[in-house]
């Protein structure tokens, strides 16, 4: 199978769950790498699997890929970006407002939300902060699977996955149109969306 042509700086894989993402976003990087450039491999999945595709221990910060010069990768961690914005929120209260305050303020910052959107603050960072990512010529983001559209009836849809939808039907559409980043949408068993 013929790999994409990553011309674009920004690249999302994108598609519903196992039709090969993170295959082809670690594929085309290795590939970039070979040809010379400095790409960054990005996981946006909370439950990535890009260390033990890559074969090296990632964290939040770009780290080099043994074996392969010129790639790096990270997984954005949501509950430690969610631990992040937790505390950018509550710190300036600290010492002015009552303790019992303070614990509410932590525990309105601590649910399933608040994780969704501290994960989308990082993601948001490295395509928007300039710096965040100039080291590097190409960013290829592997991302997670989108959730299932629940029928109107189903009494789960709540507002985790009205965010979650939200994201992969609005958000990511645009924000590869706007930085003119290649979006691979792969089909595989009956096609994928995204
Ligand atoms: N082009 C391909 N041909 C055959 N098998 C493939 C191909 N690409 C990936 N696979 C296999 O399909 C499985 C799923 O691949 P991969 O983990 O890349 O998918 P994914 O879309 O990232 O999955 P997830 O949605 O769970 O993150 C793996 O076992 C992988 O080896
Ligand atoms: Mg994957």
């Amino acid at each position: 199978m013929p790999l994409p042509v990553l011309e674009t700086r920004y690249s999302f894989f994108t598609g519903k769950g196992g039709v090969g993402k993170t295959s082809l976003s670690c594929a085309c990087g290795l590939g970039l790498a070979d040809s010379g450039r400095k790409v960054l491999i990005v996981s946006t999945d909370p439950a990535s699997n890009l260390s033990e595709v890559l074969g090296t221990e990632l964290g939040s910060d770009p780290t080099a890929i043994t074996g392969a010069p010129g790639l790096y990768a990270l997984d954005i961690d949501p509950e430690a970006a969610a631990r992040d914005y937790r505390e950018r929120m509550v710190a300036p209260y600290r010492g002015i407002l009552p303790e019992a305050a303070i614990t509410s303020m932590e525990e309105q910052f601590s649910g399933a939300c608040s994780v969704e959107i501290a994960a989308f603050d990082a993601f948001a960072k490295l395509l928007g902060v300039p710096g965040a990512t100039s080291a590097f010529d190409h960013v290829i983001f592997d991302t997670a699977p989108p959730p299932a559209i629940p029928a109107p009836a189903d009494a789960a849809f709540g507002v985790e996955r009205v965010h979650r939808l939200f994201h992969w039907r609005w958000l990511v559409p645009r924000a590869t149109r706007r930085t003119g980043a290649t979006e691979g949408t792969l089909c595989g068993n009956g096609g994928a969306s995204g």
